[in-house]
């Protein structure tokens, strides 16, 4: 089951700027290899965002939240070389960016009870019934994300799909290691928007929040 990815495989040529983008910003804002040393944001504490897309809503959290330091990590390569090259042009001192599989870094690379939160917006719905196992909020995947937040941080997920919003309820609730931190959903003004969240507005999607505590 933790080996079934949550992603599609994407391709596409990239163009030489993205290209560029990776080879040469990827070694200064990115993490070193081995295991994260959650000092590398200064000090900060280290909240996860999986599957930042093309990573708006990460720079706009960067920028609110100064004293947050967020590695934001993505499969998909031109959101990657998009966001490196934001982060580069604004000096965002808070932001690191992972290219990669987050449950791969999760597992391998993040040590247990060393986060101060996990964030995913919007991750793939997969709304047919045999892609349901690839969902992030599944319980195993569940299960390793609350092992390697530390007391009191927060897992803060969002989707405009209705019955993956119901699964996500029943799979959080069952994780003896998180407790909701409201009452049913939480309040939308605690992100910024998102670009797959726009256009499920467009859709005339309702959105729901999720913030999970670590006990
Ligand atoms: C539907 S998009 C949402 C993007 C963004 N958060 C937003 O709201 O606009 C889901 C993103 O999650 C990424 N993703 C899915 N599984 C992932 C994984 N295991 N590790 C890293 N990224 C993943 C995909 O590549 C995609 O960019």
């Amino acid at each position: 089951m933790s080996d079934i990815r949550t992603f599609h495989a994407r391709r596409g040529r990239m163009s030489e700027a993205k290209s560029e983008a990776i080879r040469t910003l990827l070694p200064v804002l990115g993490v070193p290899a081995g295991p994260l040393d959650v000092a590398l944001l200064g000090g900060r504490p280290v909240v996860l965002e999986i599957g930042f897309g093309l990573g708006h809503a990460t720079v706009e959290m960067a920028q609110t939240e100064p004293g947050v330091g967020i590695v934001a990590i993505d499969v998909h390569t031109p959101g990657v070389a998009r966001l490196l090259t934001e982060v580069h042009e604004l000096g965002l001192e808070n932001v690191r960016v992972v290219h990669g599989d987050a449950i791969e870094f999760l597992r391998e690379r993040v040590a247990v009870s060393s986060l101060a939160g996990i964030r995913a917006f919007f991750p793939d719905p997969w709304p047919r019934a045999r892609h349901h196992k690839r969902r992030l909020v599944r319980p195993d995947l569940v299960a390793l994300m609350a092992s390697r937040m530390a007391p009191g941080a927060r897992l803060h997920v969002a989707t405009d799909w209705a019955p993956y919003a119901e699964s996500m309820v029943e799979v959080l609730d069952a994780e003896p290691g998180l407790v909701n931190a409201y009452e049913g959903a939480a309040p939308r003004e605690e992100r910024p928007l998102t670009k797959f969240e726009l256009a499920g507005l467009d859709q005339g999607h309702d959105v729901v929040d999720l913030v999970y505590v670590r006990v």
